[in-house]
């Protein structure tokens, strides 16, 4: 039975506990937050102690950290929680800059603790089952991948004037999806970028609107679309083209009645976001991490995943700024 100390009882912190409760071989001993009334509220609702952070990452109760807290606390409890030989399950983006995520690796590594990257689409069932299909040679060798990724709506401009930009901060999954997808590094990356949604994005300095093209050594291509804002939902859909046919996961729909009359056909709206959206996901993440730790290997994706989805991140940023393809090695 693995002990595990949640850092962070906001938004993600909540789903987190939510899967440790329904996994099998994992329960949540203790929760910290900076402020008392989450810890307090989550602790009463699964029954567990309350600790600050760092108290949480010494204790004997512990035995597997999941840091659910804003971005930017990332570094610190990671290198708190490797010292002290805790196991990490760490939200996305690991870190706002590739080389703090360098210094991240190494303090993992030192200490020999297991580390798992929060890139939960990849346990999506959908998106996981096109992958097991690219893998088993349905569609022969992928040539060309293709993500579409919107949000219903942009966050408030305070989280966006902090949140790194639209690459780092929202497409970082794509791209980690792409190369989940691809099975080969990109090496190039040309990115495009405007603000159509909310000028104040753009007054910013940040873009709301997106689209990235990578490409592998052996020239396969992925395009992303991103946009803050979709009117109809969440807008999550993939496909992957290959040699010998195409593989598409659509969206997941509030519901699945079609109604159809004179005027035409009507389906419902898509699930309204990621809490929804990726229910799933997060709760088979979750056992995952879990499954791992109690089996003894590493669990996917690494904290080396969180790296390339943030060197792909700064190159498409780059490639939006200076407005040429950006290399990457
Ligand atoms: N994988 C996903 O789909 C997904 C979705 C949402 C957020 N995230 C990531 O999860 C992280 C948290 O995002 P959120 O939306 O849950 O934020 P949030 O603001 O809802 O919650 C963060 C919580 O952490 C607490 N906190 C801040 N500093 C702390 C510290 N040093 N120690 C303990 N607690 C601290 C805050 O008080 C807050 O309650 C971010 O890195 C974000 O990028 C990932």
């Amino acid at each position: 039975m693995v002990n595990i100390g949640i850092l962070g009882c906001g938004r993600i912190g909540q789903v987190h506990a939510r899967s440790v409760a329904q996994s099998e071989g994992a329960v949540v001993t203790v929760v910290a937050d900076a402020f008392e009334a989450p810890a307090a509220e989550l602790a009463a609702r699964i029954g567990c102690q309350v600790l600050d952070a760092d108290a949480l990452i010494q204790s004997a109760d512990v035995d597997a950290v999941i840091i659910g807290t804003p971005t930017d606390t990332h570094y610190d409890l990671i290198h708190a929680a490797a010292k002290a030989g805790k196991a990490i399950f760490c939200e996305k983006p690991v870190d706002m800059s590739a080389d703090r995520i360098r210094d991240c690796i190494k303090a993992v590594e030192t200490s020999g603790v297991a580390f798992m990257t929060a890139f939960n689409r990849r346990f999506d069932p959908n998106f996981a089952n096109v992958r097991a299909r690219i893998t088993a040679g349905e569609i022969g060798n992928v040539e060309l991948v293709t993500i579409q990724s919107r949000d219903p709506s942009p966050p408030p401009i305070s989280y966006i004037k902090s949140s790194g930009g639209l690459f780092r901060d929202m497409m970082i999954h794509d791209l980690d999806m792409a190369r989940f997808l691809l099975g080969e590094e990109p090496v190039s990356v040309y990115a495009v970028g405007s603000s159509l949604v909310d000028p104040a994005i753009g007054e910013a300095g940040d873009v709301d609107t997106a689209a990235v093209t990578l490409t592998t050594a052996s020239g396969k291509i992925c395009q992303i679309s991103n946009s803050r804002r979709a009117t109809y939902g969440y807008d999550q859909r993939i496909e992957v083209h290959g040699a010998n046919g195409m593989l598409r996961a659509e969206n997941m729909l509030e519901n699945t009645v079609e109604s159809a009359t004179e005027s035409g056909f009507r389906r419902a709206p898509a699930q309204h976001f990621f809490l929804e959206r990726y229910e799933a996901a997060y709760r088979a993440e979750i056992a995952e991490f879990v499954t791992a730790l109690n089996a003894g290997s590493q669990a996917n994706p690494s904290i080396h995943d969180g790296l390339r989805a943030q060197v792909l991140a700064d190159a498409a940023t780059k490639s939006y700024e200076t407005g040429k393809p950006v290399s990457v090695r």
